[in-house]
């Protein structure tokens, strides 16, 4: 169980989802204050914790503050809490394209010691399969940041120069993935499996594909070893490409991009 307390500052898809992921990673809900302008709909393990209105009040307790509102209203929320924030928190605003430099700016009249970290999640982080890049002002607040996010997944320091990047790859692309996912299941049922099996053959099969790279595997040399030499397998990857698929992955994903 961690001891740390979190505020997480805007409930809606993307701070439901990291506290959903702080909860199934062992902090407690008794550690979590959550507030928001609204009344969001929370996910499963977050069903009946409290969502207040007050802002300020959520973060005069927390060690770790996640500030996870519409990039608009991300200089407006974090002048109001900045006052309340304790000596020393950890600040992570996750509004995407706001710089480091940016949230430090509208942090005025925010205690001493608050280190300020920019981080780009995607929303697999409600199931502890999320992937967040994070950037801090210093490096202790990098790591701050690393050790604070553990339970969400594979977290990464990396420059703000490279966020947009990962914000096409494991932002985007995880909806670029489902259409994958989606189009295999399409095939499964032109081959007369229902759809809801093919769903979930795919589904693993993507895992399964995932985890040997996450072990360590060379995709192309997984490749090699899946593929008979003038195999089913060949035959089918030589249609894909035929069709344009590396093309078309890429330039889908590079269209997420700004500035690529
Ligand atoms: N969604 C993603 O996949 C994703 C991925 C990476 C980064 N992000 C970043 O995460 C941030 C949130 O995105 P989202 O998709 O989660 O948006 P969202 O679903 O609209 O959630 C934002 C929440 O903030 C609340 N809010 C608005 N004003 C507030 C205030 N002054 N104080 C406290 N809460 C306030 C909103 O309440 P109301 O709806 O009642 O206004 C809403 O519940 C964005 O900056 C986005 O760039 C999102």
């Amino acid at each position: 169980m961690r001891t740390s307390r979190y505020a997480v500052i805007g409930c809606g898809n993307m701070g439901s989802a990291m506290a959903a992921g702080l909860v199934r990673g062992g902090v407690s809900p008794d550690a979590l204050s959550l507030a928001d302008a609204g009344t969001p709909v929370l996910p499963e393990p977050l069903v009946g914790c409290a969502v207040g209105h007050d802002n300020a009040a959520a973060v005069s307790s927390a060690d770790t503050v996640l500030v996870a509102v519409k990039p608009y209203l991300a200089e407006a929320v974090l002048s109001g809490i900045a006052p309340a924030l304790r000596p020393g928190a950890l600040l992570i605003n996750v509004a995407a394209g706001v710089t480091v430099e940016q949230s430090r700016a509208a942090l005025v009249g925010a205690p001493g010691g608050v280190d300020v970290v920019r981080a780009m999640p995607n929303l697999a982080a409600a199931l502890g399969e999320g992937t967040v890049a994070v950037a801090g002002e210093t490096p202790a607040g990098a790591a701050r940041a690393l050790e604070a996010l553990a339970p969400l997944g594979l977290i990464a320091e990396l420059p703000e120069t490279l966020f947009p990047a990962v914000s096409a790859l494991s932002g985007c692309g995880i909806a670029h993935a489902l259409r994958f996912l989606r189009a295999g299941v399409t095939a499964g049922v032109a081959m007369g499996l229902r759809a809801d099996m093919a769903a979930a053959l795919f589904a693993q099969t993507m895992r399964g594909a995932a985890a040997m790279v996450a072990a360590g595997e060379h995709p192309e040399a997984a490749i090699d070893r899946v593929c008979t030499p003038a195999g089913l397998t060949v035959r089918g990857i030589c249609e894909l490409e035929a069709n344009g698929f590396t093309g078309a992955v890429v330039k889908g994903l590079r269209a997420c991009c700004i500035g690529r």
